[in-house]
């Protein structure tokens, strides 16, 4: 297990050595290979995960059977939290959108960890606070965002969690299919080719297979605004 993408987990940022070792202990390595899913919408659960390596999808389906995708998550990221915290059923699907390893440990575990550590408990709630903060915008940007600005602040997210900064731009390797990434979006595969091809045709990105590479952040970030 990497340590240093443990670090980045709320669950260990705020441990010391001994701490993060002890806790590493009662956790369990498990892999999935791109395609894969890991639980269901609607699943019994009593795990939370820690994405290692690898990326993964969180996606909910409409009952006629269309998907929207909530998150990309990558290492360093956690999920299956809420299970726990609002006790229920899975709230999204988890797939791998690579093949991907994850750190996982059971919700009783989890329970017995936090008694007694409020600066864990506390990061917890941060990562829930952002979350909520970060769902907000999407709603808000579903509102009142046209698709050209919410793609442009999709690939914005991406370049900042999977980013690589080149001569030429930013390289994201996002992984994802144009239809993901229309779920990402939350609009027709069509209209987000044509906001990329818009952009494509600037000279602000240029679009690989599961890849952009952003030439110019600047205007793609006015743009996201
Ligand atoms: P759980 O409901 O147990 O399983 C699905 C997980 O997806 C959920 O816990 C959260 O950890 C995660 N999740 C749900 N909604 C979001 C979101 N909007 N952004 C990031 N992660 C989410």
């Amino acid at each position: 297990m990497d340590n240093d993408v443990l670090r980045q987990a709320p669950l260990f940022s705020s441990l010391d050595d001994e701490a993060a070792t002890a806790l590493r202990t009662s956790m369990t390595e498990t892999g999935l290979r791109r395609g894969e899913v890991l639980f269901h919408e609607g699943d019994a659960g009593d795990r939370l995960y820690i994405v290692i390596e690898g990326k993964v999808k969180l996606g909910r389906s409409s009952a006629d059977g269309r998907e929207n995708l909530l998150a990309i998550l990558g290492p360093g990221q956690m999920f299956g939290e809420l299970s726990l915290f609002d006790p229920g059923p899975r709230s999204a699907t988890v797939t791998a959108v690579t093949d991907s390893n994850f750190a996982s440990l059971t919700h009783d575990d989890l329970l017995k960890w936090l008694d007694g550590r409020p600066m864990v408990a506390n990061s917890l709630l941060g990562q829930l606070a952002s979350r909520l903060r970060k769902a907000n915008d999407v709603v808000a940007d579903l509102v009142f965002s046209d698709v050209p600005g919410r793609v442009a602040k999709a690939l914005i997210d991406l370049a900042d969690r999977f980013g690589r900064t080149a001569d030429d731009g930013v390289h994201v390797h996002h992984d994802l299919t144009q239809e993901e990434l229309a779920q990402l979006v939350g609009a027709s595969r069509e209209t987000v080719n044509k906001a990329l091809a818009d952009f494509a045709s600037r000279g602000w990105v240029r679009l690989e297979p599961r890849s952009v590479v952003i030439h110019d952040i600047e205007r793609i970030t006015r743009r996201a605004r």
